[in-house]
C-alpha cells in the first residue's frame, strides 16, 4: 500500500541497517511491478525458515517501500514468490514489520478503507474487509509470533496478504471499474515507456 501524500524518488543510496549498525551496504530497491502484469497473479510459496537470504530480501523490500514511499509491500511485487511481506505504518518509518508466512487464524467484524496499492500507482478505491484479526507469522528472528489487532494495521496485512494469494484490491471492485483501471495503467505504461 503507497503512503498518501509525499513523492520521492532516487536510483539508490546507502542504507545502514537499523539491526547492524556497523553494517553499511550499497543497495538498490526492487522495480515495482505493475498492474496488469501477470506476474502479480502467480502464487507464492512458504518459506522453510527465515536465514540471512531471507533478511536479505526483506531488507530490500523494506527500502523498496520506503523508497516509494509505501506503508506495505509483498514479495510478489517486487517478483519474488514467496510469502514475505513487509509493513511500516509508523509516521517516522522507523517500526518495519517485517512476516514470512503470514496466516489469519481469525477475523472479525467488517471495516471499509479507501485503500491503494504500489502495483496499481495512483488509484484508490474503498475495500470492505475485517476490522479484527488474528496473524500468525515467522518474524525477522525466525520466531513464531501472533498479532491480534485493528485499525490500519489490520486492513494492511489483509492487502499484503492478498498479494501471497495473486489478488490484487482492484479485484473486490466491479468489472467496469476494473476495466477503467486496466486501461489507464496500460496507458501510463506506453507514456513512460517513450518517454
Ligand atoms: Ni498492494
Amino acid at each position: 500500500m503507497p503512503t498518501k501524500t509525499a513523492n520521492r524518488k532516487s536510483d539508490f543510496f546507502l542504507v545502514e541497517h537499523f539491526r547492524h549498525p556497523d553494517h553499511v551496504s550499497v543497495m538498490e530497491p526492487y522495480p515495482i511491478l505493475h498492474y496488469p502484469d501477470p506476474r502479480l497473479r502467480l502464487k507464492t510459496r512458504t518459506v522453510e525458515r527465515v536465514d540471512d537470504e531471507i533478511r536479505q530480501i526483506f531488507d530490500r523490500m523494506l527500502l523498496t517501500m520506503h523508497e516509494a514511499p509505501g506503508i506495505g509491500l509483498a514479495a510478489p511485487q517486487v517478483d519474488i514468490q514467496k510469502a514475505l511481506i513487509v509493513i511500516d505504518i509508523s509516521e517516522k518509518k522507523d517500526q518495519p514489520l517485517f512476516l514470512a508466512n503470514p496466516k489469519i487464524t481469525a477475523k472479525s467484524g467488517h471495516k471499509t478503507f479507501e485503500e491503494g496499492c504500489l502495483s496499481v500507482p495512483g488509484i484508490y478505491a474503498e475495500v470492505e474487509r475485517a476490522e479484527n484479526i488474528t496473524v500468525t507469522a515467522l518474524d525477522y528472528d525466525n520466531n513464531p509470533i501472533e498479532i491480534t489487532t485493528d485499525g490500519l494495521l489490520a486492513i494492511c496485512i489483509q492487502h499484503e496478504i492478498d498479494h501471497l494469494k495473486g489478488k490484487l484490491f482492484v479485484d473486490y471492485l466491479s468489472r467496469i471499474k476494473q476495466q477503467r483501471i486496466r486501461k489507464k495503467m496500460l496507458k501510463m505504461e506506453k507514456i513512460t515507456q517513450t518517454a
